[in-house]
C-alpha cells in the first residue's frame, strides 16, 4: 500500500460513529434505567411540526403512568445490544481502525445518582470493547451522547442542577477505572452546544420546570455545569489512564454572510462566536470576553462557584472533535429566515449548494474552511467524528443497494479534508456518522439512512433487522485500505443506471 506516501498520516483513525440510544435498543435489559432518549416518541412525517426532540414534564409522567400509547423507536433501535458481534465483524471487514460508540449512562448508573454501578451494564461494554480490540478497532467513547438517566431529569432537572457534576464525575471515574486498559480516546459530551438549542436533548433539562427564567439563561447555566464536569473528567482521565486523549465535541455550524454588507459580515461572525463559545471554553480554558458582553446584554447570568474558572482553566481538552454536515448562511438584508436548517440553527438558502432529502445544505468546501479555521484559532489536533449523508435508500430485487449519492457526498468531503491537511491541519481521524443505519436524532426515523450497512426496518419498527452491505460499503473499505488515497468508485460498486 501507499502508506509512506499518503496525505493522511500513518495511523489515521478511519471508522464510523454511533450513539448508544440510536443503536443499542434493549432499553430495559440487564438492569438499565430509563434515559431521556427513551421518552421521545415517533411522530409520522405528515403530523410533525418541527423536530421530534423535545419532551415535556407532563408527558414523561403520562408515559410512566401508562397513559399514552406511543411508540419510542430508540428503545429498541437496531438491537445492537444483541447483535454487536455481527456488526463489529462487518466494520472490521471494512477495515475500521476505530469505532465511536457512546456509553449509555443509565446502563451503568440506572438512576444516575446511585452509589454503586450496575455490574451487568459494565460487563456489556467490557464485552463490546473486547470484540472491537479483537479486530484491532480502537474504541472512541463518548460519555454522554444525548441521553441522561431519566431520574436525573425528574429529580434534579438534569444539567440545570449543579448536582449533576458530582453524579457525572462518579460515572466518569467508574468507567475510566474499569476500561483503562481498553479505551484511550474519550469525548466528554456529544455536541455540547446543542444544549442551547434543545435543553432536553443536550442536558436532560425541562425548561418549563424553571419558572421566570429564559430558556437561554437555563441552557447556558446547564452548559456551565457541563464545562466544569468535563474539566473534572479530563483531570480524572489523565490520572487514571496512561496515554489518554480527551476531546470536546462541537456541532460545528460554520456560518457565512450572504452578502458583503458589513452588517452581514458582523452577523455571521456573531453566529460563529456563539457556536465557537463552547470550544473557546473547553480548549482555551476560559469564557471569551465577547460572550461575557453577550450575556450581559441579554440578561443571562451564569452562576459560578469558587474554583469553577480554575478547574476549567487547568484541564482543557487534548483535542477538538466535531460534527460537520452542512454550512449555514445569514443575512440582515432580507426577511428570508429559517428557510432551511436543522434542529440547531436557521439559515437562508445558499443558491450555490445542493441540499439533502432532509434539506441540509451540502458543502464539502465548507469542511475545508472549517478545518483551517479551527486550526488557525486553536492550533490543536482535530478529529472529524461525524459527517455523512442521511438519505432514502432503495433495496433492489436482488437485495443490492446502490447508493452513489452517499459515495459522492463522502468522497467530496474527504477530498476537502486532504486539501486542509496539505495546508497543515493536524487531523487525527474521520468517523463517518452512522456506518450502519440507525434511528435519526432529529426525526426519530429509520428511513433517514446514513449507513454503509443497511438495516431491514421501517419507520414503524417493522422488519427483520437483517443487515446487508450497500455499494458504499466496498467503496469505504477501499478508502481505508489506501489511507484515503483512492477515492474512486471501486469495481465492486455497481453504479445504478
Ligand atoms: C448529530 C448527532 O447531531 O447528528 C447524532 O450527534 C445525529 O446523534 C446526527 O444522529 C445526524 O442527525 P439526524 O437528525 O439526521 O439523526
Amino acid at each position: 500500500m501507499l502508506t509512506n506516501d499518503t496525505v493522511f498520516k500513518k495511523g489515521f483513525l478511519w471508522g464510523g460513529a454511533t450513539a448508544a440510544n440510536q443503536i443499542e435498543g434493549a432499553y430495559d435489559v440487564d438492569g438499565k434505567g430509563l434515559s431521556t432518549a427513551d421518552m421521545i416518541r415517533f411522530v409520522p412525517k405528515d403530523e410533525r411540526t418541527g423536530y421530534s426532540m423535545d419532551v415535556k414534564a407532563d408527558y414523561i409522567e403520562d408515559v410512566l403512568n401508562n397513559k399514552v400509547n406511543d411508540r419510542f423507536p430508540k428503545r429498541t433501535a437496531i438491537d445492537f445490544y444483541h447483535r454487536y458481534k455481527e456488526d463489529i465483524a462487518l466494520f472490521a471487514e471494512m477495515g475500521f481502525k476505530t469505532l465511536r460508540i457512546s456509553i449509555n449512562w443509565a446502563r451503568i448508573f440506572p438512576n444516575g445518582d446511585d452509589v454503586n454501578p450496575n455490574e451487568a451494564g459494565l460487563q456489556f461494554y467490557d464485552n463490546l470493547f473486547d470484540e472491537m480490540l479483537k479486530y484491532g478497532i480502537e474504541p472512541l467513547v463518548t460519555l454522554s451522547h444525548y441521553e441522561t438517566p431519566l431520574e436525573l431529569t425528574r429529580k434534579y432537572n438534569g444539567w440545570y442542577s449543579r448536582k449533576l457534576i458530582g453524579f457525572y464525575t462518579r460515572y466518569a471515574e467508574t468507567v475510566f477505572t474499569r476500561y483503562k486498559n481498553k479505551v484511550k480516546y474519550w469525548l466528554t459530551f456529544n455536541e455540547i452546544n446543542v444544549i442551547t438549542h434543545s435543553p432536553y436533548t443536550g442536558g436532560g433539562i425541562l425548561v418549563e420546570n424553571v419558572p421566570n427564567q429564559s430558556a437561554e439563561q437555563i441552557a447556558y447555566q446547564g452548559a456551565h455545569h457541563q464545562f466544569v464536569a468535563s474539566a473534572f473528567a479530563t483531570k480524572l482521565a489523565h490520572e487514571i489512564i496512561p496515554d489518554v486523549k480527551v476531546g470536546c465535541m462541537l456541532a460545528r455550524m460554520t456560518t457565512y454572510p450572504v452578502t458583503n454588507h458589513p452588517d452581514d459580515i458582523l452577523l455571521a461572525q456573531h453566529k460563529n462566536d456563539l457556536n465557537l463559545f463552547f470550544t473557546d471554553v473547553q480548549v482555551r480554558g476560559e469564557y471569551p470576553k465577547v460572550m461575557e458582553r453577550y450575556f450581559k446584554e441579554n440578561n443571562i447570568q451564569v452562576v459560578k462557584e469558587v474554583g469553577d474558572d480554575e478547574i476549567i482553566k487547568q484541564y482543557p481538552v487534548d483535542f477538538i472533535s466535531f460534527s460537520y454536515y452542512m454550512s449555514l448562511s445569514v443575512t440582515t438584508q432580507s426577511e428570508e429566515e429559517n428557510v432551511l436548517g436543522n434542529m440547531i440553527a436557521g439559515s437562508v438558502k445558499n443558491p450555490h449548494l445542493q441540499t439533502s432529502d432532509w434539506g441540509w445544505q451540502i458543502d464539502p468546501k465548507g469542511l475545508r474552511y472549517t478545518l483551517q479555521d479551527f486550526h488557525n484559532r486553536y492550533g490543536k489536533p482535530l478529529f472529524i467524528v461525524e459527517n455523512g449523508l442521511g438519505a432514502h435508500d432503495k433495496v433492489e430485487e436482488d437485495g443490492s443497494i446502490h447508493d452513489p449519492y452517499r459515495v459522492d457526498y463522502l468522497r467530496q468531503h474527504i477530498e476537502q479534508m486532504k486539501e486542509a491537511v496539505k495546508d497543515g491541519v493536524d487531523l487525527m481521524g474521520y468517523t463517518a456518522w452512522g456506518p450502519i443505519d440507525l434511528i435519526s436524532v432529529s426525526t426519530n426515523e429509520m428511513s433517514k439512512r446514513y449507513g454503509f450497512i443497511y438495516v431491514n426496518q421501517d419507520d414503524e419498527g417493522n422488519g427483520t433487522l437483517e443487515r446487508s452491505k450497500k455499494d458504499s460499503f466496498y467503496w469505504y473499505k477501499q478508502v481505508i485500505q489506501t489511507n484515503g488515497e483512492d477515492l474512486s468508485s471501486t469495481t465492486k460498486v455497481k453504479v445504478s443506471q
